[in-house]
């Protein structure tokens, strides 16, 4: 069955327009409604009446300021008070009352452009809405889809850049396949003063968003949004619905989950379903619907394939899926050996050459060396210190980090290729050499010793120059 089951709708009876002609669904409507808006990575639960009714839309603009990253700040223009905005769920035909709300003690006027509406500026002129004023306007969803709402108040980009996007979903006559989950991720840029873990409260920088050349590439608003605790979640032998989104405002997103096959994509989110895709674009002011089923347990990455967004810009996220392993359909590691043709030379990564050691307390070392890991350790070394089997060692409670402080320094310093034991296990991988400035190299082993259950132990800058 397609996702818009024109099949199942001509059984019930129910007169479909084919897309492309006229669009006047030409169905009763019946009834009112408040729609039930859900935050992500939710969505609202799927619609059974099999009439058109009247909704009643109340959606919230509010402004605040919120994490980005770990000890970086941002002030957020919000659809409902995060990013990206309140998932909307009609059905076609439907009569829709939207009331945008921007509240007494937003700092500017918003509005709102669904791409769902057939109209001009897609409701925008009629929902332009100063601080503490509310705007009505009416509008008939005439096509099912998934659509992208976004404010479109000038400056629109800069409206756009701070998080004023979401998702409107328009569900056919006839509804859409049963799945056993479905989940809400959009994705979009954010342009700050400085660089990507720059802390504290950073501005939106104009320049750098005209260049195009976003310091984060997110989804769900957050560093981390979706990884950890905040993993999307699903069982083996379940099929899972993301309803995708690209607020952009300028990148266009390569969407792929490391490890999974999408059996079906509603390409753009449009009525066509294509059958077993790898990865699949989905425009600035786009979005797509995925599917796939489930058959093996396991982390599996949700990222933009424009790979260095994933690893330095934040645009990761994870489907925790757990449940019994099929060897037959995947085996795990079979063999394990050392292969190395161009010998273990460690490989070098360039890092511009911080300021001079500077004083700091311990714990703004602790503070600045978070933000050091994010950036550079926790792609392989993982968000919470715990490493990979077989792949990159724990930090987490690490007898090896623990025993020797000027070891660890040394690593920093100098990479490492040598085959040492963490925690009773082995690992012969190479750790390449970062060139990180001495106050980063002490910054984020005082955060690592401070954390997970280490030694608390304090490196400064003046003795990781002394090993240098
Ligand atoms: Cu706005």
């Amino acid at each position: 069955m397609t996702k818009f089951s024109f099949a199942a709708a001509a059984a019930l009876g129910v007169v479909v327009v084919t897309l492309g002609c006229s669009n006047q669904t030409g169905q009763e409507v019946t009834g009112e409604e408040v729609a039930v808006l859900v935050a992500p990575p939710s969505v609202p639960p799927p619609i059974t009446r099999n009439h058109a009714t009247r909704v009643v839309v109340n959606l919230e603009t509010e402004e605040h300021v919120g994490r980005l990253a770990d000890g970086v700040q941002y002030t957020f223009w919000t659809f409902g008070g995060q990013v990206p905005g309140n998932f909307i769920r009609i059905r076609e035909g439907d009569e829709v009352e939207f009331h945008l709300n921007n509240r007494p003690d937003s700092r500017m006027p918003h509005n709102i452009d669904l791409h769902a509406v057939t109209g001009p500026g897609g409701g925008a002129v009629s929902s332009f809405t100063p601080p503490g004023r509310s705007s009505v306007f009416s509008f008939k969803a005439l096509n099912p889809g998934l659509y992208v709402y976004h404010c479109a108040t000038a400056p629109v980009g800069m409206h756009i850049a701070n998080g004023m996007y979401g998702l409107i979903l328009v569900e056919p006559v006839g509804g859409l396949s049963p799945v056993d989950r479905e989940y809400y991720v959009m994705q979009g840029e954010f342009y700050t003063r400085g660089a990507y873990g720059a802390g504290g409260l950073q501005p939106f920088s104009m320049e750098k968003a005209i260049a195009e050349n976003p310091d984060y590439v997110l989804f769900n608003g957050a560093v981390g949004a979706l990884t950890g605790d905040n993993s999307l979640q699903a069982n083996v032998g379940e099929t899972v619905r993301l309803f995708v989104g690209n607020g952009g405002p300028n990148l266009i997103s390569s969407f792929h989950v490391i490890g999974e096959i999408f059996d079906r994509v509603n390409h753009e989110a449009g009525t066509a379903v294509t059958e077993n895709v790898q990865t699949t674009l989905i425009p600035a002011g786009g979005a797509t619907i995925v599917e796939f089923s489930l058959e093996s347990p396991g982390t599996f990455l949700i990222v933009d394939h424009s790979i260095f967004r994933t690893f330095n810009k934040g645009a990761l996220g994870m489907l925790a899926v757990e449940g019994p392993a099929d060897s037959t359909i995947y085996s795990g590691r079979l063999l394990d050996e050392i292969y190395i043709p161009e010998g273990g030379a460690i490989q070098e990564i360039p890092q511009e050459q911080g300021p001079a050691p500077t004083a700091m307390t311990a714990q703004e070392r602790v503070e600045a060396g978070s933000r050091v890991y994010s950036q550079n350790c926790a792609a392989c070394h993982q968000p919470n210190g715990l490493g990979l089997a077989n792949a990159f060692p724990p930090l987490a409670e690490s007898d090896y980090l623990n025993a020797n402080k000027n070891r660890a320094i040394d690593v920093l310093l100098n990479g490492l290729s040598e085959e040492i034991v963490v925690n009773g296990e082995t690992y012969d991988g190479v750790m390449p050499l970062l060139r990180l400035s001495d106050d980063d190299i002490a910054n984020v082993l005082t955060y690592v010793y401070a954390t997970w259950g280490n030694s608390g132990a304090v490196v400064t800058a003046r003795e990781v120059a002394r090993r240098r």
